[in-house]
């Protein structure tokens, strides 16, 4: 009888600890969920798609945000993706003069020097990639943003623009430059460099500019052996570029193409998270005058880029919060 009893104990004692561990601690979050209605309880279940606390941009769900913004368009070339199909190829040859040269050949030639494989698909929960898009713009004299820019992970500078002697307006750190043969500088070798091919001989430049130093010219004398460290050098996408021009700008003409510049902008939004922005916008006259420089007489107004579009744009992006606009003075 005393062993049918404490038999009887043990089996309770099973019953009670299996009914409250099944309810209580393998389901804790349904439980939890069951128990509180709270937007802050509902945010701890809900994975995010990055780990920024500001905002993740690839994300957003504006709608005339994802009306433009296509994830899937490769930023930059690698050996997987380098065809082009048949009206981009008719466009970006609209951009240059005729060339003879064979694409895939040049393309063969290019990842003989630098590394052929896809870079910056790497998004994720976990990562919070800040990015400081630095255009050339004079509003930056005197701005006092040298700080701030530097206290983000990537920071992308244009053409020759220098730091040296600008540090408190500009800083000084650079982890990317973005330029074309006829406005390379030199680079110190912690830097990335994408180029903008706006022609096929720019592609054919950069190969030659690695090795041999055989091309001198492009559309006038350029450098022909460039510092830079081949493993940190890639070419932005024709592909890309006719997208930024197309979906982001809706340029029909065929004289105007989208400044380097926007260019950048829309790459940073495609590899970074958050995205600020310092040093764009045009003077009282409407020449994109230099912060480095007094803008040449020559110069007229944004030259063969839609100056009005891209600033509609930029603001349009700053209104619906999607980027920081740093306006200088
Ligand atoms: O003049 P540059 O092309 O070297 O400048 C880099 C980019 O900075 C331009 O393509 C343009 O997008 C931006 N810029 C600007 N306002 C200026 C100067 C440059 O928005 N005053």
């Amino acid at each position: 009888m005393r062993w049918c009893k404490f038999i009887k104990f043990i089996f309770m004692v099973v019953l009670s600890t299996t009914i409250f561990t099944v309810t209580v601690h393998k389901a804790p979050y349904a439980h939890l969920k069951k128990l509180v209605n709270n937007s802050m309880v509902e945010h701890l279940f809900h994975e995010e798609p990055c780990a920024c606390m500001e905002r993740c941009l690839a994300a957003s769900d504006d709608e005339w945000f994802t009306k433009r913004f296509r994830k899937d368009v490769p930023p930059v070339l690698a050996l997987n993706n380098s065809d082009l199909p048949n009206h981009i190829f008719k466009w970006w040859q609209s951009l240059q003069s005729k060339s003879k040269a064979n694409y895939s050949e040049v393309i063969k030639d290019l990842f003989s020097v630098i590394p052929g494989e896809e870079r910056y698909r790497d998004t994720g929960p976990s990562r919070c990639r800040t990015c400081a898009v630095v255009g050339n713009s004079g509003n930056l004299l005197g701005s006092y943003y040298g700080p701030v820019i530097d206290n983000h992970d990537f920071v992308f500078r244009m053409n020759k623009a220098p730091v040296q002697g600008y540090e408190k307006d500009v800083g000084s750190r650079t982890t990317h430059r973005i330029m074309y043969p006829e406005s390379a500088t030199h680079l110190d070798n912690s830097t990335h460099l994408v180029l903008l091919p706006f022609k096929i001989l720019d592609i054919q430049w950069i190969t030659s500019a690695l090795t041999d130093g055989s091309i001198k010219r492009t559309r006038f004398k350029v450098i022909d052996k460039l510092q830079a460290t081949r493993d940190k050098v890639m070419v932005m996408h024709p592909v890309f570029m006719h997208y930024v021009h197309n979906t982001w700008l809706h340029i029909r003409s065929r004289r105007s193409y989208p400044s380097t510049g926007f260019l950048v902008l829309i790459f940073a939004m495609h590899i970074c998270d958050e995205v600020n922005v310092f040093g764009f916008g045009a003077n009282s006259k409407g020449t994109w005058h230099h912060y480095f420089e007094n803008t040449p007489k020559r110069f007229k107004r944004t030259g063969k880029h839609s100056g009005g579009i891209e600033r509609e744009t930029i603001l349009e992006l700053q209104e619906r919060k999607l980027i920081d606009l740093y306006t200088g003075w």
